[in-house]
This record gives structure tokens, C-alpha cells and sequence, in this order.
């Protein structure tokens, strides 16, 4: 048995991302955890995890939202950023999102809903959009070859910044359930 430290924000959002990057990064050192993986749309978090890895012994792989998120062609993070946090060594995995997919287009035009969506509407309802994210992030991280299948830490949040982080043990999208959140770092306690 082991006890260890939950932080639970009162509410979800981007106001929680310097407690929450600060709390991956402590977590990753106290357990020898080699990946960090944060979600960045803009790369303003992205970047802001990269300022607090930079000295120590932790890969930094940032997801950001696929190109067309937005906009046709166009991608989210800013062009200068991603340049930045390439030029300093750090992953970016920017690729089709898991917990959406194909189905997303189906969902649009004709209604109802995919198994995979409800997987990340249960998620999100459950335990919040951050760590819907975090599932989402590593698996997409996984499929790219950015980590290893071992344990990692995962990033998420609210629309912008991040307001949770988990210990996580990664699968790949064709073996969903041997994935694993082994522990929760912290997360907004009211959910919405
Ligand atoms: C693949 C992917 C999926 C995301 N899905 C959601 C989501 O379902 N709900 C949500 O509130 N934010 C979602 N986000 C936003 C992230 O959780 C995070 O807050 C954001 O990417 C941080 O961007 P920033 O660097 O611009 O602050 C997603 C981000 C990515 C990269």
C-alpha cells in the first residue's frame, strides 16, 4: 500500500496550470517517470511545461489539436511556439484525435452518437474534461511513437491551460483497455 498526495482545484480551468504542470513535473521525479505529455492547443502550456523540464531528465512531448481543428488547413498552435519548442528538442504529436474521430463527421451530419464519444462524454462527465484529455493525449502520443508503453504523465484541462494530471500506463488505439490511470495528481473538484 502506498499514500500519496491528491491537490483538488475548486474549479475546472486554466487558472490551475502553473499548480498542476508544477505537480506533474514533482511527480514525474519522485517516480522515475521519463515522458511527460501536455496537451497545448496555442503551445502557450506547451511551453510552459517546457520551461520546467528544461534542466532535468524528462521528455516533454506536446499534443495539440489536428490540423483543421479550427479552420481547413490551419493549425492551432502558434507558428513561432512550435518552432521554439522544436528547436529545444521537444516532441509535437498532431494527428487525428482519438476520442472523436471519423465518427465526429457522422455525429455532425446525421445525429446520435459513437461508441467512442460516449467513452469521452463519460469521461468528461465523470471526471472532467481534463482527464478525458489526458486519455486522449496519451493514446495519440502511443500511436505516434512519442513514448514508450510504460508509464508516463498526462495533461489536461479545460479548453486552455491544464488543471489535471495523472500517472498513466499507455495503450495504443487498437487495445484501449489495457490502458491503466494508475494515479490521479490533481483535478478541479467540481467537474463544470
Ligand atoms: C487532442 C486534444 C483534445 C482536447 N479535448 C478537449 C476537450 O474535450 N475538452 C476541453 O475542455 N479541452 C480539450 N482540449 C484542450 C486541452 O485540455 C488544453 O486545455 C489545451 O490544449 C491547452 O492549450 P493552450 O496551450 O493553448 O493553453 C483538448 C486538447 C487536445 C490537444
Amino acid at each position: 500500500m502506498i499514500e500519496k498526495k491528491i491537490v483538488y482545484f475548486d474549479k475546472p480551468g486554466y487558472m490551475n496550470t502553473d499548480a498542476t504542470l508544477k505537480l506533474a513535473v514533482e511527480r514525474c521525479e519522485e517516480l522515475g517517470i521519463r515522458y511527460l505529455i501536455v496537451a497545448s492547443s496555442s503551445g502557450e502550456t506547451g511551453k510552459k511545461a517546457y520551461e520546467l523540464v528544461r534542466d532535468k531528465d524528462i521528455n516533454l512531448v506536446v499534443v495539440t489539436y489536428h490540423t483543421g481543428f479550427y479552420e481547413e488547413g490551419v493549425n492551432s498552435m502558434k507558428p513561432e511556439i512550435e518552432e521554439f519548442l522544436r528547436k529545444n528538442g521537444v516532441t509535437i504529436v498532431r494527428q487525428s484525435h482519438i476520442l472523436s474521430g471519423l465518427e465526429r463527421s457522422f455525429t455532425r451530419k446525421f445525429g446520435g452518437l459513437s461508441r467512442t464519444e460516449a467513452v469521452a462524454e463519460a469521461l468528461r462527465a465523470l471526471f472532467g474534461h481534463g482527464l478525458k484529455v489526458c486519455v486522449e493525449i496519451t493514446i495519440m502520443a502511443a500511436d505516434s511513437g512519442a513514448i514508450p508503453i510504460e508509464e508516463v504523465v498526462a495533461v489536461g484541462g479545460r479548453s486552455r491551460g491544464a488543471d489535471t494530471a495523472v500517472v498513466i500506463r499507455p495503450a495504443h488505439m487498437n487495445n484501449f483497455f489495457d490502458m491503466q490511470i494508475k494515479e490521479i495528481i490533481c483535478m478541479p473538484r467540481e467537474k463544470r
